[in-house]
């Protein structure tokens, strides 16, 4: 480890210790690696938005052991949103409930709403048991970057941060963030697409309402996230040889981020191939490493292929539409 090393290892222990001193750690979950501390202590909260350059108005997730008392963290819990908590966790799933008496201000951003969630990666879950709190996290990276879906995408991004411990659980099983879902009013409303499929969730509450403007605004969604270095143009399937011709310059390393099947049609592809898993759950669980392995590859271009809505491509398909969306200046 050099110095300026985040300390990391597998200690439950160790991290609880960091949590209760109002620290810091770095944690796995299904979805990406989490950024948590104390998620009912203003201090430790303040330090979250430190490590990440985030804007203090950005409210966090809460996430809460499997059995937790939910009604100390939220108030009038819908008994829809109850039943579907019940059958979606643990598991990639984040409702927006009516804020609690035991969330901190700092975690809400000061609003009145609250992030919950009951993660289903085991290392997570020994943490939140051994804690006995709620862990406010946000995804371990710098804001606006790409999210990490292993400790050495933590380890990376957050050199020389102030971070207690880092505990390392391998690489995310569904590496796209949590689905959110707002019942702060009573009905079901998607505020971000993600690691449970619509399908799944529709089934326990029939049709989700889209996101009107009296909805709770989830900042973080901001049109210029979860983009990294290179350009990313996100193009249907049938469009991509289109794309790279246009795409192709001197100079410019262009690349196509699409299912592995897809390239046979391309046998003359005048850019570099980067396959990902035919499946969207496949695609969805190495998206995120492809992208930084894409920046790590000098790669100028990415003509990315959106995936149908199926299953996790909404989510696939909402997160490369997002990192082809305009940037901050
Ligand atoms: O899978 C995940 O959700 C990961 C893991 C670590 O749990 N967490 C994550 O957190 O993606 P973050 O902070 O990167 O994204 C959470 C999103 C943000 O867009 C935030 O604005 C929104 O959730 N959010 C959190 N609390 C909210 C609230 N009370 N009302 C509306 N949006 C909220
Ligand atoms: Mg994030």
């Amino acid at each position: 480890m050099s110095a300026a090393g985040i300390p990391r290892g597998t200690d439950i222990e160790r991290a609880v210790a960091v949590l209760r001193a109002g620290g810091v750690v770095a944690f796995p979950t299904e979805t990406v690696y989490g950024l948590g501390a104390d998620a009912a202590r203003d201090d430790a909260v303040a330090k979250i938005f430190e490590v990440k350059g985030r804007p203090r108005a950005h409210p966090l997730i809460v996430h809460l052991a499997a059995g937790a008392p939910l009604d100390e963290w939220a108030l009038d819990i819908p008994d829809a949103a109850r039943a579907l908590a019940a059958a979606a966790w643990p598991g990639p799933l984040t409702l927006i409930l009516r804020r609690g008496p035991r969330v901190a201000d700092a975690t809400t951003g000061g609003g009145p709403t609250v992030g919950l969630r009951v993660p289903a990666h085991p290392v997570a879950q020994a943490l939140l048991a051994a804690f006995g709190g709620g862990i406010a996290a946000p995804s371990a990276n710098r804001f606006g970057a790409v999210s990490p879906t292993t400790a050495d995408h933590v380890a990376t991004d957050l050199l020389g941060a102030n971070v207690g411990y880092l505990l390392d659980g391998g690489a995310c099983a569904v590496g796209v963030e949590s689905t959110i879902v707002d019942y702060s009013r009573g009905h079901a409303v998607l505020l971000r697409p993600g690691g449970l499929a619509r399908e799944a969730i529709e089934a326990i509450t029939g049709p989700l309402a889209v996101a009107d403007a009296a909805a709770p605004a989830a900042p973080g969604t901001l049109v210029s996230h979860y983009a990294p270095r290179a350009e990313v143009i996100a193009v249907a399937l049938h469009e991509v040889r289109a794309a790279v011709a246009a795409a192709r310059e001197p100079g410019i390393i262009v690349a196509v981020l699409a299912p592995g099947a897809a390239f046979a049609a391309w046998p003359d592809l005048q850019a570099r191939a980067w396959p990902l898993p035919d499946d969207p759950a496949g695609m969805a669980r190495g998206l995120y490493a492809a992208l930084r392995d894409l920046d790590a590859a000098g790669v100028d271009v990415v003509i990315a292929a959106l995936p149908s809505d199926a299953g996790l491509g909404e989510a696939v398909a909402d997160r490369l539409r997002r990192a082809a969306g305009p940037r901050p200046p």
